[in-house]
């Protein structure tokens, strides 16, 4: 045998024993997912939820790469992925608890938070949001989540977890399923009792188990994640393409002066210039414009896209403003679940009475629960009208295309029973 012949010998050789390999890699984690299944079987409640359940959960776990989605033969799944999209006080807590109260949905509470946190210290950020990159990360993560991958967050979370176990998962208790069997233990009383995961869970269920909460996720029928840290609908495209997610969209929208009125009672210390304007009704020189003008033009941007219908939204799409949601959110909540295509339980209904009622008794005690019928438009009395001319200046594309009514005095700002929000369907 010469030289050349025997290196080729090996290389075949070699070239066997790597495809073994492969085989023997596959094969193994075949059997691990297959097995996680069968501990948490899938779930198929009722037969005709059964029938479109596709038997092709390998592909899911898979990291988010559009090129292997197969166009043909694609199964849409009956599971729902549901994303609430919207911008830092803008009501979406009080939103997200239509889905967290739901028993079949794992709803999770801006999970982008971790994934923010490694690019940023305090406001000092690596990357500016709007980044590919940024943007590319979020994509990545939010993807892995859906497939109810959460060790994925592994990556991002601080101080990193060990065993897959963390005591520092952000907002935990804004999530049912992370306080409850067979994630958390703890809870039974509480729950039967119905008090709030918020006032017990983060004593209880602290440390939590990033391996048992995907199989949380793998168990419940949807999944619903909640951001505030997407500026616009189009960074959603390549996920609303994705036949795997069969992305559905609630774009949560306010009113822009709300939102700052929110804002700076919420966040003082980046504020204070914005008290002092408040205060004095007089402009300082120093006051930061960027943040309020960004999230107009963030929001009209996005609705715009959002009521045009392109092909990758649309019937993916829904436009909610908080006001319609907080002064009617049962019939509001009936509606997103009609477009949902799910059926609403008793649970969400239930929340919905004792969480938006004047008179009941546990109302306004958590940050989701709230007197609905006056909160949305109470800014009105909280805003220098200085300020509020401002904002509508700046703000005024967005206010006319979401019918909110400027104001030319501040008698008309300050008449509460005239209300700014003008009747829409979009
Ligand atoms: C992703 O895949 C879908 C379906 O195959 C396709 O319509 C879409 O154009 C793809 N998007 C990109 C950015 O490749
Ligand atoms: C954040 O920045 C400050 C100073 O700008 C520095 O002292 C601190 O160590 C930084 N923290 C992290 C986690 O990088
Ligand atoms: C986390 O949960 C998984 C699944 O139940 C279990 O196998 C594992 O032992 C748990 N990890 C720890 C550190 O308890
Ligand atoms: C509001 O709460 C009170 C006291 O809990 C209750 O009696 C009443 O039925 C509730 N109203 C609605 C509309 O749920
Ligand atoms: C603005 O000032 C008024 C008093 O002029 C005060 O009642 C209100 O709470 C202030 N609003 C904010 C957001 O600080
Ligand atoms: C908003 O203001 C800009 C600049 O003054 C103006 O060009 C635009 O037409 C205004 N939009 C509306 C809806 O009034």
């Amino acid at each position: 045998m010469t030289r050349m012949e025997g290196h080729q010998t090996t290389m075949k050789c070699s070239r066997k024993v790597v495809l073994f390999l492969v085989c023997l890699c596959l094969a193994v984690q075949y059997t691990a997912i297959r097995s996680i299944q069968d501990l948490f079987p899938r779930p198929c409640q009722d037969s005709r939820q059964c029938q479109k359940c596709p038997e092709k959960d390998h592909s899911w776990k898979s990291s988010y790469n559009n090129n292997s989605v197969p166009t043909k033969h694609t199964t849409v799944s009956a599971r729902k992925h549901i994303h609430l999209f919207s911008q830092t006080r803008s009501g979406s807590s009080f939103a997200g608890q239509l889905f967290n109260q739901h028993p079949d949905i794992f709803y999770m509470y801006e999970p982008l938070y971790h994934a923010q946190q490694t690019f940023c210290n305090y406001s000092k950020c690596l990357w500016k949001p709007m980044d590919r990159v940024v943007q590319a990360v979020y994509r990545d993560l939010l993807f892995n989540l859906y497939t109810c991958d959460l060790n994925f967050l592994e990556n991002y979370i601080q101080p990193e977890p060990q065993d897959h176990l963390t005591a520092s998962f952000f907002r935990q208790t804004s999530s049912h399923a992370l306080c409850s069997p067979p994630v958390c233990q703890e809870g039974d009383k509480e729950i039967m009792e119905g008090q709030p995961d918020e006032s017990w869970c983060h004593k209880k269920c602290r440390i939590l188990n990033l391996t048992l909460a995907s199989m949380a996720c793998q168990s419940r029928s949807h999944v619903s994640i909640k951001t505030v840290r997407i500026p616009q609908v189009s960074d959603l495209r390549l996920l609303t393409e994705d036949p795997r997610l069969d992305l559905r969209i609630i774009h949560l929208v306010r009113d822009p002066r709300a939102i700052l009125a929110s804002r700076i009672t919420a966040f003082t210390d980046q504020f204070i210039a914005w008290k002092i304007w408040n205060a004095t009704d007089r402009q300082p020189h120093y006051v930061d414009l960027t943040q309020i003008t960004r999230t107009c033009q963030d929001m009209v941007y996005s609705v715009d896209i959002g009521l045009k219908k392109p092909d990758w939204l649309r019937g993916r799409y829904l436009l909610v403003r908080y006001e319609d949601l907080a002064l009617n959110p049962e019939a509001k909540a009936k509606e997103i679940y009609k477009f949902l295509d799910l059926d609403i339980d008793n649970k969400v209904l239930t929340w919905i009475s004792q969480n938006t009622n004047v008179t009941s008794s546990t109302s306004s005690k958590y940050s989701t629960s709230r007197d609905s019928k006056t909160t949305p438009e109470s800014w009105r009395l909280n805003l220098g009208f200085d300020i509020v001319k401002t904002v509508q200046t700046l703000c005024n594309d967005t206010l006319a295309l979401l019918g909110y009514k400027i104001v030319q005095s501040e008698v008309e700002l300050r008449n509460i029973r005239n209300s700014l929000v003008e009747p829409r369907t979009f």
